[in-house]
């Protein structure tokens, strides 16, 4: 039998699963670390704290399966998106990794706008607009800001490339997760030397670039030994989270769309073709399926718009211990009405990339009375995070890009209440699969197919993903959300200005 493992290097912990050729899952762990905030909107982690939590989940992992290590075949890895791992030329971390929701590079998105000619010209190159979260503004940045620093650059990787360069000794990454540079010609699936040109940006800073499925290589002596496994074992290519989340998901053919509420939101489409959205609110990016794109809307507090509400303000709920303080918010929410008693919350904490793609939004609850309570806010916070994601939806749709099943995964496929929340906001069943799995599982999938344990990525979805059940709308509540969207959706342009005043008094 043979058996590989999934990592998912995420912004609040690594997952790590190992799985047999038919998919079941024998062992999974998780270890955590800290993600700094040195200022507001600059987000940052030590790369070194990845690498450590990826040694001691794959140990965890194979002490829990018992299985043999000559029997593990090969690694898929999935990681945060968009990060920036800056090497000098001896392979040392020069600062602390900028994150996907770090938001300090509103002038370098400017400055590369203006040198691709237009915002316009841009996404002809690179199918996106420049967005403060991408990898190549922070480049810029580094190049701006810390001159001594940019000097001693050699090679900039993603967080989940970082973790390859430790295993195999080279520098590699793969089109899902490059599509997020902001350097990637998208329909090409290669990197764009005319925009590394424009930005007087050298190739040699890059990785090179494979398709998810591919295998970069093997396990060098020094990483078999700190992972307890052998230097026979591959490493493919793998995925950024949201094209690995979606490959768990089973989001490998036209009409499957799906939802994950994590910390981010993310509203994710399979394309054969690569669709571009001419205004740029959406993603066009790769996906880790051969010769296949995505399009995909983020949500940056979707989550985290929760986890913000539950701990930094319900503290645990009275008389609630703090493990539970989660569940117990989100039970008090359901009874609350659909709708909260016509209460809003923009859940625009740290700025927000789809639709408004502006690092300055802030957050709001809007329409507060009397009547209102905490089960109330709960619940209104809940149903902000899920307009957020219809924001993308109707773009998806207004696209004509066709929307056959929405599987829900993440936070808001877990409860109950949440899935019905989904179904009557989106206005549209939605389905979940009988045993979820997320990002690691998709990427642990890819490391089957790399190593010839399935023809390819469809087949082994396919072979080990299965939908369990259906969420219907219910037609009072969505009569309510159908009301209410659009005040959520006005409330950004009218309240705008004043959120960018309250963002740089900050
Ligand atoms: C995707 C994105 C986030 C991170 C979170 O574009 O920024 O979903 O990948 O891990």
């Amino acid at each position: 039998m043979s058996y590989y493992l999934g990592i998912d290097i995420g912004t609040s912990g690594t997952k790590t699963l190992l799985i047999d050729e038919a998919g079941k899952v024998l062992a999974e762990s998780d270890a955590t670390y800290p993600m700094a905030q040195p200022r507001p909107g600059w987000t940052e982690q030590d790369p070194e704290d990845w690498w450590k939590a990826t040694i001691k989940t794959v140990r965890a992992v194979m002490r829990q399966s018992k299985v043999d290590k000559a029997d593990v075949k090969a690694i898929g890895l999935s990681g945060q998106m968009h990060g920036s791992v800056f090497l000098d030329a001896s392979d040392e971390v020069i600062r602390p990794a900028l994150l996907w929701n770090d938001q300090r590079t509103a002038d370098q998105c400017e400055a590369i706008t203006s040198a691709a000619g237009s915002r316009e010209k841009l996404i002809g190159m690179v199918a996106n607009p420049a967005l403060t979260g991408f990898q190549a503004p922070k480049i810029l940045w580094l190049r701006d800001k810390e001159k001594r620093n940019f000097g001693k650059l050699a090679k900039v990787l993603l967080p989940k490339d970082d973790i390859r360069r430790r295993l195999i000794g080279d520098y590699v990454t793969e089109v899902s997760d490059a599509s997020g540079t902001l350097l990637l010609d998208v329909k090409e699936r290669a990197w764009s030397s005319k925009l590394l040109s424009k930005l007087d940006l050298d190739s040699s800073l890059l990785p090179r670039v494979v398709e998810s499925e591919d295998v970069t290589g093997t396990l060098t002596t020094a990483a078999a030994k700190s992972l307890g496994l052998t230097t026979d074992c591959k490493v493919v290519g793998g995925a950024g989270d949201c094209a690995a989340g979606a490959i768990g998901n089973g989001i490998v053919k036209t009409g499957l769309l799906s939802t994950s509420i994590g910390t981010s939101g993310v509203m994710f489409v399979h394309s054969d073709q690569p669709n571009i959205d001419a205004a740029g609110r959406l993603h066009t990016f790769c996906h880790a399926v051969r010769g296949k794109w995505h399009m995909m809307g983020v949500n940056l507090t979707s989550g985290g718009s929760l986890q913000w509400w539950v701990e930094n303000v319900l503290q645990g709920l009275a008389g609630v211990p703090k493990s539970r303080s989660f569940a117990a918010a989100t039970e008090e929410a359901a009874g609350a009405p659909a709708g909260s008693g016509a209460l809003l919350f923009l859940p625009y904490l740290n700025g927000e990339r789809t639709p408004h793609a502006d690092p300055r939004a802030r957050g709001a609850f809007v329409g507060m009375n009397l009547t209102h309570d905490r089960a109330a806010m709960t619940r209104s916070v809940m149903e902000g995070i899920t307009f957020a994601l219809r924001d993308s939806l109707d773009i998806i749709e207004s696209l004509g890009v066709p929307v056959r099943q929405i599987r829900a995964s993440g936070g808001g496929s877990k409860n109950t209440m949440w899935r019905q929340m989904q179904a009557d906001v989106f206005g549209k069943k939605i389905t979940t699969l009988r045993v979820e799995q997320g990002a690691a599982y998709g990427v642990a999938l890819l490391a089957a197919v790399g190593d010839g344990a399935h023809r390819n990525i469809a087949s082994a979805c396919a072979a080990t993903i299965e939908v369990a059940d259906e969420t219907k709308p219910d037609a009072k509540s969505k009569a309510i959300y159908n009301k209410l969207f659009p005040v959520y959706r006005d409330l950004y342009t009218r309240l705008s200005e004043p959120m960018h005043t309250l963002a740089d008094l900050q």
